[in-house]
C-alpha cells in the first residue's frame, strides 16, 4: 500500500538546492511532520530557502554529506531522505575534486547513513547525462552510457552520476534500503541559479525579455533539451517517495524536444512585443552539457512505475520563472 507524507519527518542533503527548495514546498503542503534540509552552502545560498523562515516545521542543519557523522545524526528518526547534494556540471567543471567527492562519496555515505538509521526509502537525484552523448534515437531508461564526443566535465558528471545510481542498488540489494532513482532531464524555473547550463539558457533569455531586449543564442538555435518545471520535479520525487514502486532508475522529463529558436520564440511571444527577434551569436560557452538536434526523452516508465506526468509546459513555466525574476532582480549565482 502506497505511502503517505502526512505526519511524516524527511531530510533533504542539499536542501539549499533549486529543486531541494520546491520538494521542501511540496512536502509541507502535503503535511509532512518536519523537513530537515542540510546544506554546506558550498552551492547553494540561504536565500533559496528563506521563504521557510517562518515555517515551524523545517529545521536547516548546517551540515557536509562528506562528513558521515553528520548525516548519522541527521537522519535520525526521518522516514524518508532525498539525496539532492551535488555538483551539475558547471561547478564539476571548476572544482572535480569536491564534485566527484560529493556525487559519489557523499551519496555512499547518504546511504550508509540510512542503512544504520533503518530509513526506509532514498530518492537519489540523478540526471539524463547518465545516457552521456547517445546516437540518437528514443532515450529510455534501458539506453547505455555513451561518453565519446562529450566534454571533460560532462563525462566527469554523467559518469559520477551512474556511480551514484549504482550505490543505491548496491544499498538495496544488500542491506534493503529502497531507493529510486530519478534521472532529471533540464530543469528550471523559479528560484533558478546559474549553475546548469541549459536552465542558464532560458533563464537569460527570460531575463533578457523582462528587460525588453532581444534574445541572444548561441549557435544555430537547433540544439534541442527536455526543459521541465523544478515543482514537477519536486511532485516527481515526493512521488517517487510514496509510490508502492521502488528500485527503479527512472526519467524525469516532458518527452518534448525544443530548440533554442524555439525558446527565444515562446519569451518573445510572452513579452508580447513582437518587434523582438532572436539574435544569433558563435557558441563560444566554455562549458556545455550534451547537445544535439534531437533527444527525445522517453518519459513512460515514469507514469507506469510512479504516476507521475508533467503538468507544466515550457511557456507556463517561463512565464512563471519570468515573474519571479521580475521581483529578484539580483538572482543567480
Ligand atoms: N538542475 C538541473 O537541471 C538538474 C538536472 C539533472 C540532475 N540534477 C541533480 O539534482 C540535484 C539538485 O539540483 P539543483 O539544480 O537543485 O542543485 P543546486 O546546485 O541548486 O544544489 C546543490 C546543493 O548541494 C549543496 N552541496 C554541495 N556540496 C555539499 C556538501 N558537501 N554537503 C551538503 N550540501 C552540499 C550545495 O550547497 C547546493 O545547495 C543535484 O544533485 C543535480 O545533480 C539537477
Amino acid at each position: 500500500m502506497s505511502m503517505t507524507i502526512e505526519g511524516k519527518s524527511y531530510l533533504i542533503t542539499g536542501g539549499a538546492s533549486l529543486v531541494g527548495s520546491h520538494i521542501c514546498d511540496s512536502l509541507l503542503q502535503a503535511g509532512a511532520k518536519e523537513v530537515r534540509l542540510l546544506d554546506n552552502f558550498s552551492l547553494g545560498t540561504p536565500a533559496t530557502i528563506a521563504h521557510l523562515d517562518d515555517e515551524p516545521r523545517v529545521k536547516r542543519i548546517r551540515g557536509d554529506v562528506l562528513k558521515l557523522v553528520d548525516l548519522l545524526e541527521a537522519t535520525q528518526g526521518v522516514d524518508g531522505v532525498f539525496a539532492l547534494a551535488g555538483y551539475l556540471t558547471l561547478p564539476m567543471s571548476q572544482d572535480p575534486f569536491n564534485g566527484l567527492s560529493v556525487n559519489t562519496i557523499g551519496i555512499l555515505n547518504t546511504l550508509e547513513a540510512c542503512r544504520f538509521n533503518s530509513v526506509r526509502r532514498l530518492i537519489f537525484s540523478s540526471s539524463i547525462a547518465v545516457y552521456g552523448m547517445p546516437g540518437g534515437g528514443a532515450i529510455d531508461e534501458t539506453t547505455a552510457y555513451a561518453s565519446s564526443g562529450l566534454q571533460p566535465a560532462s563525462n566527469l558528471y554523467g559518469a559520477s552520476k551512474l556511480i551514484g545510481e549504482a550505490l543505491c542498488a548496491q544499498y538495496a540489494k544488500k542491506y534493503d534500503v529502497e531507493f529510486n532513482v530519478l534521472r532529471f532531464s533540464s530543469v528550471y524555473g523559479a528560484r533558478q541559479h546559474a549553475r546548469a547550463v541549459n536552465a542558464v539558457f532560458v533563464a537569460n533569455i527570460c531575463d533578457q525579455i523582462v528587460r525588453n531586449e532581444s534574445p541572444v543564442i548561441q549557435g544555430d538555435g537547433r540544439e534541442v533539451h527536455d526543459y521541465v518545471y523544478v515543482s514537477d520535479v519536486a511532485r516527481a520525487c515526493t512521488m517517487a517517495m510514496i509510490s508502492d514502486a521502488h528500485d527503479h532508475a527512472i526519467n524525469i522529463g516532458t518527452g518534448v524536444d525544443t530548440t533554442s529558436t524555439q525558446v527565444a520564440e515562446m519569451a518573445i511571444r510572452l513579452s508580447g512585443n513582437a518587434g523582438l527577434k532572436p539574435v544569433y551569436q558563435a557558441d563560444n560557452r566554455a562549458v556545455k552539457s550534451a547537445a544535439a538536434s534531437e533527444l527525445q526523452i522517453n518519459v513512460d516508465k515514469a507514469l507506469s512505475t510512479i504516476g507521475w506526468k508533467a503538468e507544466i509546459s515550457l511557456e507556463e513555466g517561463m512565464r512563471r520563472l519570468m515573474a519571479w525574476q521580475k521581483t529578484n532582480a539580483s538572482h543567480a549565482r
